[in-house]
């Protein structure tokens, strides 16, 4: 390669690094957290796409509150670092927290302050001044669906209005990425809803990590998962992958009436079949296999062609789709 072609390539490359640098909003390298000789937080690496909604799922204690407050400033990491839209949290920590809106998991919130004023309070907290902390609450007032409240006292409102009250407050000075730590814990059903609605219309403009415990909430509105289990990060993918990948899947069983035998080493011979596990035999002559396949695979209809060549009957035959719980519990249980 002669000494243009060679430079026109570095420039490329660069140029390409430096727009893949520019998408990920955040950036968690190692981050390790120890309170006393207790690890809440174990060498923790992961990265978050410009737009992506993240759910970050774990059980009670995991460690997710610990790791969000590292991302946004209010926990120095005993190790490890992490950057927020290139900024790192450390060197840089005032153009880190710029770019977060962080609802923590109670909302803090002045009970004997009206919620307009109360967000306008944050509003000056936050360096935004002049015209700007008027026209930014009313729009956070706006899109948190809080008109109706805006002149109440935050001490008579209703759990979901406070958690409202705190998403405004997160939506203050247009962040680019919203933290939110357990957004709908303690809502009643309607309210978490509501406030699901409200988490998903912010999406479309915000990149997003929710962290939860509720498993249905990530299906709902997340396009990619981190699963963090006892301070460790046990898988960081799209629902779809981690589900696909996941040893339960691709498994089928079979109901046959026939000679096991044979049955079994036909379904044996099927390619993406690994392992045929005879699961139990009936009095009436039928029986119930487990075929273990490759994941991703479907091999029902060569079972069943299979079946019939052998001319037995089928009465049942059915592929196990694994579900991001099914993921959660293989990843989290303690056998
Ligand atoms: N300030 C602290 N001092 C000591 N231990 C803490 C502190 N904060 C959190 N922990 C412990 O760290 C672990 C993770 O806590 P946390 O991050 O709040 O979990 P999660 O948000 O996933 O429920 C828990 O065992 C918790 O008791
Ligand atoms: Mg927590």
């Amino acid at each position: 390669m002669n000494r243009m072609a060679g430079e026109f390539w570095l420039e490329k490359w660069l140029i390409s690094a430096s727009i893949i640098s520019r998408m990920s909003m955040v950036q968690a390298q190692h981050l390790h957290k120890a309170f006393g000789r207790f690890v809440a937080v174990k060498d923790a690496s992961f990265n978050i796409e410009k737009g992506e909604i993240i759910g970050f799922l774990g059980p009670n204690g995991a460690g997710k509150t610990t790791t969000l407050k590292m991302l946004t400033g209010y926990l120095p990491p005993s190790a490890g670092t992490a950057s927020i839209a290139g900024y790192d949290i450390t060197d840089n920590p005032i153009e880190a927290r710029r770019h977060i809106g962080y609802m923590p998991e109670n909302v803090p919130l002045y009970d004997d302050m009206r919620v307009y004023e109360f967000l306008d309070y944050r509003a000056r907290l936050k360096g935004i001044c002049g015209r700007s902390v008027r026209q930014q609450v009313v729009r956070a007032i706006e899109r948190c669906g809080l008109e109706v409240k805006r002149r109440s006292l935050i001490r008579t409102l209703s759990k979901g209005y406070r958690q409202r009250v705190g998403l405004a407050d997160a939506l203050l000075g247009e962040p680019d990425l919203l933290i939110l730590d357990e957004p709908t814990n303690g809502l009643d059903p309607n309210q978490i809803r509501q406030i699901r609605e409200l988490i998903h219309e912010l999406s479309e403009n915000h990149t997003v990590i929710l962290s939860t415990h509720i498993l249905s909430e990530v299906e709902m509105i997340c396009n990619k998962v981190i699963i963090i289990d006892q301070g460790v990060i046990k898988a960081a993918d799209t629902p779809e992958n981690l589900t696909t990948s996941l040893r339960a899947a691709g498994r089928v069983t079979v109901e046959f009436k026939g000679a096991l035998e044979p049955a079994m080493e036909a379904l044996a011979s099927i390619e993406a079949i690994k392992k045929v596990i005879h699961e139990a035999s009936f009095d009436d002559g039928w029986h119930s296999l487990t075929l273990r396949a490759e994941p991703g695979t479907d091999t029902r209809e060569r079972a069943a062609t299979i079946i019939a060549e052998l001319g037995y009957p089928l009465r049942h035959i059915y592929r196990h789709v694994p579900t991001l719980e099914d993921v959660f519990v293989e990843m989290t249980r303690r056998d």
